[in-house]
């Protein structure tokens, strides 16, 4: 009989202590940090959701494929090994290893952008648009009107919206050298992409003769959740349904620090022959041969296992538990989050849960210092912080005020999430005690990382002991 409970299906083997904290402790660190999560030293977290991104715990079989690296200057069997993992799932003529996702955008950006340039996609994540930005070129968000609203329901809300991409295509084609769609839809609250969208793009881009390119960072995510949600797919294999995607694909983008569960490396992979010979001259010159690409042998070999593992269904059916069990949990509190829950992420609708604080008193702030302070976890605001300076030197509301609970791959257990779970529900009751915050220092790009900010009155939140650890 099959059982209900989804488990981890993995054991643990190797363990990494985590360091317990007190309250006081807490709140002396975050003054300490002006009140910036990024300040912190991360083993004074306990539990560490600021991201998934190069936070997975390898497989014994990854550590193992380490021990194989060769590291050749030249022709590397590492090498041979990852391009022949790669090729299994996405079937492209060129593979070329970068040291992250960002060198694979920057290196296809060099190549297609420049000055008049228009680049669609459902929402370029921001080291896209800014590598697309950085060469003159326009990054185009078209995500569906759903994919706006936090509040909505709906199973493919990472789809591009066909009829705008259509419309700008129409218009001016000439100066779209390539369409991009984001797998899942990380700016999005990590909401995947149907099969017919892809298609569907797939199509329009036949029409005008413009390539697709795959930001595909969470392809397997994507795949599951088109297994789950689309019609004809329930039945297929995963790995099918992945090699599907990337048949309608002329090339990718990768950051190999999330699907393929491991810490560093990424890849861009083509089709095109010119295209594929002018990144590796550039390849060259900024990251590394092209049988190494600023990864170690070693790291290209974790990568060919990790490919492996990440299209594992009871890896996946247990990925998506853990964040939808998180996310449920954290609504029936009465928590308010982006709707449905994502692949990799939870995120916290901080303007909904604290309306006593205005926008410009920055809520999402303010609920990432109260959680760290009550539980020790780390999230990360994505609000007005991160994007009310304007260019002008204004500062304006960013259209949603969150907090993203970002879940590392293979990395907490139920329990760990439990605890998370305890500390929103004490938070909850006490949520009219949370108070904004003001910035008193703040560099003028990218603020969210360095800013200090200050309580705007006295720390009211209550001063009960934490929520019991671990015991
Ligand atoms: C959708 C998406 N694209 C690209 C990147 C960039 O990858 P990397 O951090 O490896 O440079 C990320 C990283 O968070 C991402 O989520």
């Amino acid at each position: 009989m099959e059982m209900d409970t989804i488990i981890e299906p993995f054991r643990i083997k190797s363990v990494e202590p985590i360091r317990m904290t007190s309250r006081a402790e807490r709140e002396r660190l975050i003054r300490q940090a002006n009140y910036n999560l990024f300040n912190l030293h991360s083993d004074d977290v306990i539990i560490d959701l600021l991201t998934d991104s190069g936070t997975s715990a390898m497989s014994a079989a990854q550590w193992a494929g380490l021990m194989q690296g060769d590291e050749s200057y030249a022709g590397s069997p590492s090498y041979f090994r990852f391009e022949e993992a790669v090729k299994d799932l996405m079937p492209f003529e060129h593979v070329i290893p970068t040291h992250q996702g960002r060198a694979a955008e920057r290196i296809l950006m060099g190549i297609v952008a420049g000055e008049d340039a228009k680049i669609p996609s459902n929402t370029h994540f921001d080291t896209t648009r800014a590598n697309i930005e950085a060469t003159g070129a326009e990054a185009v968000d078209l995500v569906i009107e759903e994919g706006l609203d936090p509040e909505r329901k709906h199973p493919f809300k990472g789809n591009i919206d066909l009829d705008r991409l259509e419309a700008l295509l129409d218009d001016d084609a000439a100066h779209v050298p390539i369409v991009m769609l984001t797998v899942t839809n990380n700016s999005g609250g990590g909401q995947p992409v149907s099969m017919a969208n892809i298609a569907g793009a797939k199509a329009l881009c036949d029409e005008y003769d413009v390539p697709l390119i795959l930001d595909a960072c969470r392809f397997a995510e994507n795949a599951y959740f088109i297994k789950q949600r689309e019609d004809g797919y329930g039945d297929a294999s995963v790995k099918s349904i992945v090699r599907e995607m990337f048949s309608h694909a002329d090339g990718m983008t990768m950051s190999a620090k999330k699907d393929a569960l491991v810490n560093i490396g990424g890849w861009l992979a083509l089709d095109d022959d010119e295209w594929a010979r002018e990144a590796r001259n550039q390849l060259i010159l900024t990251e590394g041969f092209p049988t190494y690409g600023g990864l170690a042998g070693r790291d290209l070999e974790a990568i060919a296992v990790g490919l492996q593992e990440v299209v594992d269904e009871d890896y996946l059916e247990y990925r998506m538990a853990s964040t939808r069990y998180l996310g449920e949990a954290l609504t029936d509190i009465g928590v308010p989050i982006v709707q449905p829950v994502g692949g990799h992420a939870v995120y916290v609708n901080a303007k909904a849960l604290l309306p006593h604080i205005p926008p410009l008193e920055y809520p999402g702030q303010a609920l990432g210092v109260a959680l760290y302070t009550t539980g020790g976890i780390r999230g990360v605001e994505i609000g007005s912080v991160m994007f009310g300076r304007q260019p002008d030197g204004s500062e304006e509301p960013a259209n949603m005020e969150l907090v993203r609970l970002a879940i590392p791959r293979r990395v907490y257990t139920q329990s760990h999430v439990d605890y998370v779970i305890e500390c929103f529900e004490t938070l909850y009751d006490r949520r009219s005690e949370i108070q904004g915050y003001e910035i008193t220092e703040e560099p003028p790009q990218l603020r969210h990382f360095t800013a200090h900010f200050r309580p705007l009155s006295p720390e009211t939140v209550h001063r009960e002991s934490s929520p019991k650890a671990l015991e």
